[in-house]
């Protein structure tokens, strides 16, 4: 449910209005999964759901659906902060995304900002990163 709600966000923030084939394609699911989601969101109140108007998401939506979003882009500053390969990241995010607890998505916030206030500290760890690689 967090995937479909996540992607719902980010298309209605980048093209103003989200279609089930574009939700579909995106999460790389058949198109009638989307429409039993949609189903699903609209009966909690995520979203209004009219055959013509199409989808429009309710403000518990927008909060839910914000917070999925930042959640995600947190973890992708995380796992490059500490030095995954660029093309690894997107995949592992969405590996780990739905299985941290928010208390665990905090600390690790407060880690990309320890690491990022100093360069030094970014440094060290590469350095450790480096010397891990050579042994
Ligand atoms: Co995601």
């Amino acid at each position: 449910m967090e995937d479909y709600l996540e992607r719902i966000y980010k298309l209605i923030d980048e093209k103003g209005y989200a279609r089930v084939s574009d939700i579909a394609e995106g999460l790389e699911v058949h198109p009638s999964s989307v429409t039993k989601m949609i189903q699903k969101l609209d009966k909690d109140h995520y979203l209004i759901y009219e055959r013509y108007r199409g989808l429009v998401l309710t403000s518990k939506g927008k909060k839910m659906g914000k917070r999925l979003v930042d959640r995600h882009h947190l973890l992708e500053s995380f796992l490059r902060v500490i030095g995954v390969q660029e093309e690894n990241i997107y995949k592992d995010v969405e590996g780990i995304e739905h299985h941290l607890s928010w208390d665990s998505i905090t600390c690790l916030e407060a880690l990309v900002q320890y690491l990022n206030k100093d360069p030094d500290r970014v440094n060290e760890l590469m350095n450790i990163r480096k010397e891990l690689e050579s042994e």
